[in-house]
């Protein structure tokens, strides 16, 4: 499992806590346990990098290697995580999926979250920065930023910084992730050199910005996979890309949630 670095977020989160219990009670049952949630959202104002992607194999790594309760919103007007969804034949989804479009995410999604008792919400926003983006980024506790390494990519991405920049200067407490997302396989840029262009480039002043070991690299099993309705989990689970996803979630849980999950 990764470790995160010198750079890793600080701590202290806005997470929402239900079923609130005395931290002093000397026995917790299972019941009495309190009840956590970590909502996260997957965004880029560039379109295609990988947001639905990361969004939807994350919710299954989550669920099936975590053990973890997860509802994925799908914020998306283009309701691309539904139609992934919707080719999965015979099975259900492993977790949880809604369609959640709206500007006021911000205000309906906690009840949703509460009367659920999820672990972890992962809401899947469009490209664009859209008012759909804000109201989510204003409900989570943290934010992946998928990001491809190539510096002509980064363009697209000027205004996610804005917003990024916008929202944690009122929620500095905000965590901020970047995962470098479809790699080419023989990327031109030495991959340090990349990496230290992406952390120039999302730089947001006034938060910890965490750029994740995991790189995703480009690989046509993550292609082909939302065709069938599956992860990468079910379509290839011996496959490079499922081993990426499970680095990749084992390093944002270590990061996220590190006490509660370690421990059980
Ligand atoms: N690592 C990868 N390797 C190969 N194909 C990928 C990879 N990541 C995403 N893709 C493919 O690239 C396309 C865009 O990916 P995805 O839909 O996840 O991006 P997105 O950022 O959500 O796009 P949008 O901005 O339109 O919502 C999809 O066809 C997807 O299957
Ligand atoms: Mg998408």
């Amino acid at each position: 499992m990764h470790t995160c670095s010198s750079t890793r977020l600080r701590a202290g989160r806005t997470s929402l806590v239900t079923n609130h219990t005395s931290h002093c009670s000397p026995v917790l049952s299972a019941a009495s346990v309190p009840h956590v949630l970590t909502t996260v959202a997957i965004t880029n104002s560039k379109g295609g990098v990988g947001k639905t992607t990361i969004a939807f194999n994350l919710a299954h790594a989550l669920v099936s290697f975590h053990n973890q309760k997860v509802l994925l919103v799908d914020a998306d007007p283009h309701t691309s995580a539904t139609a992934w969804a919707s080719q999965r034949n015979g099975n259900r989804l492993p977790f949880n999926l809604i369609q959640g479009a709206h500007e006021t995410l911000h205000r309906s999604l906690p009840a949703v979250a509460q009367e659920g008792r999820y672990d972890f919400v992962l809401v899947d926003c469009p490209a664009g920065v859209e008012k759909i983006t804000r109201s989510a980024l204003l409900v989570s506790d943290a934010v992946i930023v998928p990001v491809p390494p190539a510096a002509l990519d980064f363009l697209g991405s000027a205004s996610v910084v804005e917003l990024l920049r916008d929202v944690v200067a009122v929620k500095p407490e905000l965590r901020v992730m970047l995962a470098i997302s479809r790699k080419p396989p023989r990327n031109r840029l030495r991959s340090k050199d990349a990496r230290n262009s992406v952390l120039q480039f999302f730089a947001v002043d006034g938060a910890s910005v965490l750029l994740l070991k995991t790189e995703i690299n480009e690989n046509e099993y993550l292609t082909r996979a939302p065709g069938e309705g599956k992860s990468i989990f079910e379509f290839k689970p011996r496959s490079n890309a499922a081993q990426e996803f499970n680095s990749l979630t084992e390093e944002v849980v270590e990061c996220l949630r590190p006490r509660e999950m370690a421990a059980g």
